[in-house]
């Protein structure tokens, strides 16, 4: 099954196609096309994500990338088609909310044959509600124009998915996976430990109660006056002080790291930073390499010490780590030394760097899980969600 998969959750516009094939168990995807264009940048001046902003810079940038991801997996063929009135109409009523890109599309799609894919996946939510509709309603005229199925994506199961997927020569495969798997999610919005049981059911079995852990970073970044997004950032000052070995003068508090549950809470290791900073002038390169430091060294400890709980609460045989912190280096190693040292029975598997990140490929990967189970949306019902919930 060729599926096309869109991401416009957040501040990535991303467009990929893959051809999929197997089943639950045994999966594997080649990628055709992938192209993804990144609005950091933009976003950078105001410090985080300004919601009218991505949603009109995925609407300019919809088609362009739809057009790269077509090309590179030789799907794009050129010829006049001919758009019947009663599919122009109600393709102009779903992007009028889109300044700009009902042109840009009907341009690009009367030029081209339809392309010889399957279906078209899209992330319904969780996100930011403007961004996601310009994905879905760009997806509901692709799949009206030429009438192939829609498959609604969680993004979040994106997030799973991924990290469960391992590269195969030049492929993405899944499988030899032990169920129950444990994920824990760690991204801008997020911060939960989701146990999937059987094949995409899902529980919650731990969460954060105030901030997501990217959200605390990125938050910490600008206390320490470090451009948007702060998390690779206080990685860099973090990974420079480990290097040289420096002990950081500052401490700080593992919120709720001996309490009996599986939730999170950043919200004061937040403000202990704050308080930390309060009493200083001036901050130099050197406190900010600290602080970063010992920073990252709380919420590894926090996050690996309510992971591990969660693990012999749950009986989990496979960990997985996902979302956009995942991409963390000291994360990573926290987790993979205590894995082997603390729980070897476990098989943990972290995503490739590529795919830690919001991308497309992700969407594409849960979006056949999806299809395979005939979960398709009706074009009509299907709806942004900016809080759907993976259990
Ligand atoms: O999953 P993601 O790309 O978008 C959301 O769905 O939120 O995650 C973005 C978050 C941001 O808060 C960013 O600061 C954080 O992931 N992040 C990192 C690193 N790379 C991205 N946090 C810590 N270390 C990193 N290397
Ligand atoms: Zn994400």
């Amino acid at each position: 099954m060729k599926l096309l998969a869109i991401e416009t959750s957040c501040d990535e516009t991303a467009i990929a196609i893959l051809a999929c094939s197997g089943d639950e168990k045994n999966a594997r995807f080649k990628i055709l096309g992938n192209a993804l264009l990144s609005q950091i940048e933009l976003h950078r001046e105001y410090g985080g994500v300004f919601p009218a902003l991505a949603k009109r810079e995925h609407a300019k940038n919809l088609v362009p990338i739809l057009d790269a991801a077509l090309e590179e997996g030789e799907l794009l063929h050129e010829d006049t088609q001919a758009i019947p009135a009663d599919k122009r109409d109600a393709i102009a009523k779903l992007l009028e909310r889109e300044p700009g890109l009902e042109e840009q599309f009907f341009d690009f799609v009367s030029e081209c044959e339809p392309p010889a894919i399957d279906a078209i996946a899209v992330t319904a939510g969780p996100g930011l509600e403007p961004a996601l509709w310009v994905g879905i309603n760009f997806a509901k005229a692709l799949a009206l124009l030429w009438e192939k199925p829609l498959v609604a994506v969680n993004h979040m199961e994106g997030h799973v998915l991924a990290a469960l997927a391992r590269e195969d020569s030049e492929d993405l495969v899944i499988k030899d996976i032990a169920l129950p798997v444990l994920a824990l999610l760690i991204s801008g919005g997020h911060t939960e430990l989701v146990l999937m049981k059987n094949w995409l059911e899902y529980q919650l079995i731990g969460q954060t109660r105030d901030d997501a852990v990217g959200e605390a970073f990125d938050k910490v970044a600008r206390m320490l006056e470090l451009p948007y997004p702060g998390g690779p950032e206080i990685s860099k000052l973090a990974e420079m002080a480990r290097e040289s070995d420096d002990t950081s003068e500052f401490t700080l508090p593992r919120p709720m790291i001996h309490d009996a549950t599986c939730d999170f809470s950043f919200a004061g290791l937040k403000t202990a930073v704050l308080n930390l900073l309060k009493n200083r002038t001036d901050i130099s390169d050197t406190d900010k390499k600290h602080l970063a430091h010992e920073f990252e060294n709380a919420v590894g400890d926090v996050l690996w010490k309510k992971t591990a709980r969660a693990l012999e609460e749950t009986g989990a045989q496979t960990l997985v780590i996902g979302g956009g912190v995942s991409a963390n280096k000291h994360i990573r190693r926290v987790f993979t030394d205590a894995v082997a040292k603390e729980t070897p029975h476990v098989s943990l598997r972290i995503p490739t760097a590529s795919l830690t990140t919001d991308n497309a490929i992700m969407i594409a990967l849960a979006g056949y899980y999806r299809a395979l189970r005939q979960d398709l949306a009706e074009l009509e019902a299907l709806k942004a969600n900016g809080n759907r919930s993976l259990a």
